[in-house]
């Protein structure tokens, strides 16, 4: 009776303490979240792709995702970080902008302007630290800026001029982020981003011999990438998450198209615009001069069959793309194959994204490999705001407020629940579930002690029959 009495004690003590945390059970899962920058979803049906395959083989592949829009690199990057949709997290372009002083700044210098990337979302680092855990990021957009004044474990951020596409080189980093960051500095949470297949896509163009042949050097890396895993012990706690901010499209030009070129559609004129961000492929922002906005708005709508002209209160909900002081007031954008031009055409890309999310080139490729994982499972296509949900969840960490759901993702999870961490409430519920059973067996145990006691008198045994004070005391600690 003394034993069973401790047992349950032990038991319930135990229930109340933290033992379904992730540290206690299997210990806790690692996570590298990697973006190969333009790389689209089929980008693998050309080209003999045998690292990829494999990691298809050993984990899940999504047909393909759909990332938000503006499918642009800092944009949909700072998604995958916060699960949040543009209009919400805020950087909504890959240029920084002033519109009283007209100032822009470009991709990489905005990489440094700590207030267009702080604005009021946390990135998954940021979060993970508060909880306990330690994080790192080589190269990822949004990686240089601390964010409510903190930042990450450690970073990396390339040098202003920097060869993207420098195989040696990504070796180096892939060396950096295993050996030293994951193996030496035992960090739980790593992003990792390579500019490529975008650079080449951009240049030759998505069909080109060129892009298929990046896409061999993509799929090395991957398999460079899992060697190294399991050269450093890493494969039972790393889980890789592989994925892409948007794809590529063809742009056709030269005679080939009707090309659209704002400033000669009639009744358009730039002195009516305060400040524009066009020339920068297929999407466009404009704010025209006080009292200009109908004027700009009626001249710009309709007038080409390709380019698309928003109020931003117009914007189809679908795309998130308007509620945000910082979207201007016209916004537009083309179909594949055509960009918008300002004064006259000067852009030369063969390949272009930044297309409405719903054209299949926009879409970028997933996979994911890992402890957490199930095995050779192809999914539905979905939103990569649910891949955040999904990270905080195989981290153990508690998401911000975002706008994915782990129900999306979550069947492509080993168990829902198995070696995973369970939230406070969740340890409430199982304390509570253990008093209650602890309850149950007492009074199994008091019944049947009294039914034997009862028993044991009638026959006049005395042997096992405790004193009942001693039975009182072992009750107490309930
Ligand atoms: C834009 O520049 C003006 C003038 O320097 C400044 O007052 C304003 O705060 C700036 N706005 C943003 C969003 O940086
Ligand atoms: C976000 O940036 C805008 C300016 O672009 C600023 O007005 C706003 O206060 C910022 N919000 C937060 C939460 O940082
Ligand atoms: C590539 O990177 C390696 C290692 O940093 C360097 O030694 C080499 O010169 C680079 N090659 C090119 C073509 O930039
Ligand atoms: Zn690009």
């Amino acid at each position: 009776m003394l034993w069973t009495a401790r047992l349950c004690l032990l038991f319930f003590v135990s229930s109340l303490g933290v033992p379904v945390d992730r540290y206690s059970t299997k210990g806790h899962q690692k996570l590298l979240l990697i973006s190969f920058d333009g790389f689209r979803w089929d980008y693998d049906r050309d080209v003999d792709t045998p690292n990829l395959d494999t990691m298809a083989k050993d984990g899940v592949k999504a047909r393909y995702v759909t990332p938000p829009f503006l499918t642009i690199t800092s944009p949909t990057h700072f998604t995958l970080l916060t699960g949040r949709y543009i209009e919400n997290h805020g950087v909504i372009h890959n240029m920084w902008f002033n519109i009283s002083t007209g100032e822009k700044q470009p991709y990489y210098a905005t990489q440094f302007k700590n207030e267009w990337w702080d604005n009021g979302s946390l990135p998954i680092w940021i979060t993970a630290q508060r909880q306990g855990l330690r994080t790192g990021s080589l190269h990822f957009p949004g990686t240089q800026p601390s964010y409510q004044g903190e930042s990450q474990t450690v970073k990396d951020v390339e040098p202003r001029f920097y060869n993207y596409k420098n195989e040696t080189k990504w070796r180096e980093n892939v060396d950096k982020v295993m050996d030293t960051w994951f193996g030496e500095m035992d960090l739980d949470f790593v992003s990792l981003y390579f500019g490529e297949p975008d650079s080449t896509g951009h240049k030759y163009g998505p069909d080109s011999p060129e892009r298929r042949e990046m896409v061999k050097q993509v799929d090395r890396t991957v398999g460079y990438i899992r060697s190294s895993a399991e050269r450093n012990g890493l494969t039972d706690s790393l889980n890789i998450i592989i994925t892409a901010d948007h794809g590529m499209s063809n742009v056709y030009r030269n005679g080939l198209v009707k090309e659209i070129i704002l400033s000669k559609i009639p009744g358009f004129s730039f002195s009516d615009i305060a400040f524009h961000l066009v020339d920068f492929g297929p999407s466009g922002m404009l704010l025209p001069r006080k009292g200009m906005l109908d004027t700009v708005y009626k001249a710009l709508k309709g007038a080409h069959p390709h380019l698309h002209v928003f109020k931003k209160e117009e914007m189809p909900k679908r795309l998130h793309f308007a509620n945000n002081n910082r979207i201007l007031p016209i916004i537009l954008f083309s179909d594949p194959g055509y960009v918008i031009n300002g004064f006259f055409p000067v852009q030369t890309h063969k390949g272009e994204h930044g297309f409405d999310n719903v054209e299949m080139d926009m879409k970028p490729f997933f996979r994911a490999v890992g402890p957490a994982f199930q095995k050779n499972l192809e999914v539905g296509p979905f939103e990569t705001v649910n891949i955040y949900p999904l990270m905080c969840h195989i981290l153990g960490i508690k998401p911000e407020p975002n706008d994915g759901h782990l129900d999306v993702t979550k069947h492509m999870l080993v168990s829902a629940t198995e070696g995973h961490p369970k939230d406070f409430k969740s340890n409430i519920f199982v304390g509570l579930a253990a008093v209650a059973g602890f309850l149950v067996v007492v009074f199994i145990v008091l019944v049947s002690f009294h039914v034997f006691k009862k028993k044991t008198n009638y026959t006049g045994s005395e042997k096992s029959v405790p004193p009942e004070s001693k039975e009182e005391t072992h009750q107490t600690p309930l």
